[in-house]
């Protein structure tokens, strides 16, 4: 049963970062240190910003050595989410994901790896020069272009088919796809491996039963969130938690040496500590309101006669598993306007914008997704139910399906790795020309943005089937990137 004991738990702090950056702004200080604005703008959007933008002056710790204040905002945060250690991080998740991976993998080792893994994570295995051993997420049948889950089993068997020790593993997925976090930590640690998980888009768990619960509370050794992404925290804030004694805290602070600048905003760490005290002291008034603005809008949306907005029970039906009904995927499948003309998902992301001023996070081939936090209000949920009935209104289904148009999606045509990642990118190469790439190995990724996660990765073998999957995702206007020449005419292969 789930409740609200941790936070009553969590010891409040004297003083908070946000509120000593606060009184600092207001107070008569003159700065001799950096920045070079001196704190001094007076008028503009960024003259509040820059009163609280300092470096590491008295008073205010250094997030590299940390013994003051940012100690205990750190302390903080895995009070909080119920971590051992936490970081935090300035250059996002991207940071603690390339920290992670390379304190906790050999050089040249296997890892079993999540192929939905985000770029940062396909960086890593770069950097230590890592042969992947692919998990692929499940294939569901009724949703077909959304990666499902990623089965236990197939950890399991990866882990005894190779030596790997580390697993790395992206749940929830961007469209809030959960895997059973608990089932793979059981099998990765009877195995002595360290498991570590991509939770980027799921630093809201764990705060209310609408939600599924953090990983950090599922066993997993190494858990990596985006405060920006789905919390009111500015971009490029993140955290990093460590959550068994397998892992080493101080390799991890040292690799997060390496990839966090030198000179980490004070601004980023105040938004940091003013999000991570807004939960620790509202979570509850804030969840329960977001629980009703998603059930009503969910509710509203049985209305739709095209367009298909499943709720998290249908989800879950669908995914056979745990579901973020923060994300809300909007599918557009076999439509067509009043005028005959098919209606893709593309047309509905620039007609909400259009015509209604409404940005939404990612397109995708069948459908969009819209990203919603505590921070989004009850007029925001109506505006986007009146948008979507209302274009609803004018769609209709289609009776024929081109079956050239329904495309499996990337996780489903299976990568043929022929060598690392790193040798492919450090060795030889020679440019070809599209056309001639079937059969030869890749010296670049492809990749559908967002989310980001290869098509193909460097090292990989270039098949027609893969060519094809790519070319027609071209055709329909999708963001393939990726290759330094991004109009594909030219690939970068191993030579
Ligand atoms: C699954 C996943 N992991 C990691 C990242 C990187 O996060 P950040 O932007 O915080 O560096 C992203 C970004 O989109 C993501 O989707």
């Amino acid at each position: 049963m789930f409740s609200y004991v941790i936070l009553e738990k969590v010891k409040k702090m004297e003083e908070t970062l946000y509120e000593k950056l606060d009184k600092l702004k207001n107070s008569k200080e003159y700065a001799f240190h950096m920045p070079g604005h001196k704190r001094e703008e007076k008028t503009g959007p960024f003259a509040d910003i820059m009163r609280m933008d300092i470096t590491e002056i008295e008073g205010f710790d250094n997030l590299h050595h940390a013994e003051g204040i940012l100690r205990k905002e750190q302390d903080f945060a895995a009070d909080l989410y119920g971590a051992k250690d936490s970081f935090f991080l300035v250059n996002g998740s991207t940071a603690g994901i390339l920290a992670s991976i390379c304190a906790v993998a050999k050089e040249g080792t296997d890892i079993v790896f999540s192929r939905n893994a985000h770029k940062s994570a396909y960086h890593a295995l770069y950097i230590k020069g890592l042969c992947a051993q692919y998990v692929y997420p499940e294939y569901v049948a009724e949703k077909a272009f959304i990666h499902g889950k990623i089965d236990p089993q197939d950890v399991k068997k990866q882990m005894e088919k190779t030596k790997a020790k580390v697993v790395f593993i992206t749940s929830p997925t961007y469209e809030g796809i959960v895997s059973d976090i608990s089932s793979i930590a059981q099998i990765v640690h009877e195995k002595d491996g360290i498991l570590i998980v991509d939770e980027a888009h799921g630093a809201h768990f764990g705060f209310h039963p609408y939600f599924p619960q953090s990983a950090v509370k599922m066993g997993a050794d190494i858990v990596i969130q985006s405060l920006h992404k789905t919390l009111p925290s500015l971009t490029q804030t993140a955290l990093l938690h460590i959550c068994s004694d397998k892992v080493d805290s101080c390799e991890v602070a040292r690799w997060l040496s390496i990839f966090q600048t030198s000179s980490p905003s004070y601004v980023l760490m105040g938004s940091m500590s003013r999000c991570l005290h807004l939960l620790a002291d509202h979570a509850e008034i804030y969840f329960s309101q977001y629980k009703k603005n998603l059930g009503k809008f969910y509710s509203k949306m049985k209305n739709l006669t095209c367009l298909e907005v499943p709720d998290p029970a249908m989800l879950q039906r669908w995914f056979q598993t745990d579901t973020d009904p923060s994300k809300i995927i909007i599918c557009v499948e076999n439509l067509k306007d009043k005028e005959g003309k098919k209606f893709t998902a593309k047309q509905l992301a620039e007609k909400l914008l259009a015509d209604y001023e409404i940005q939404i996070e990612m397109v995708s081939e069948n459908y969009v997704l819209a990203m919603t936090s505590i921070y989004d209000s009850e007029e925001g949920f109506r505006r986007l139910e009146e948008a979507l009935l209302d274009i609803d209104s004018r769609l209709m289904r289609r009776s024929t399906v081109n079956m050239e148009e329904h495309l499996p999606t990337n996780c489903d045509v299976k990568a043929q790795p022929v060598m690392t990642i790193k040798k492919a990118i450090d060795g030889k190469k020679e440019k070809r020309a599209w056309k001639d790439c079937v059969g030869k190995v890749s010296a670049e990724y492809i990749y559908l943005y967002p989310p980001g996660s290869p098509i193909i990765a460097p090292g990989e073998m270039m098949t027609e089937q893969v060519l094809k999957e790519i070319s027609i995702y071209k055709k329909q206007g999708l963001n393939v990137l990726g290759p330094a020449d991004d109009t594909l005419k030219e690939i970068m292969t191993v030579k």
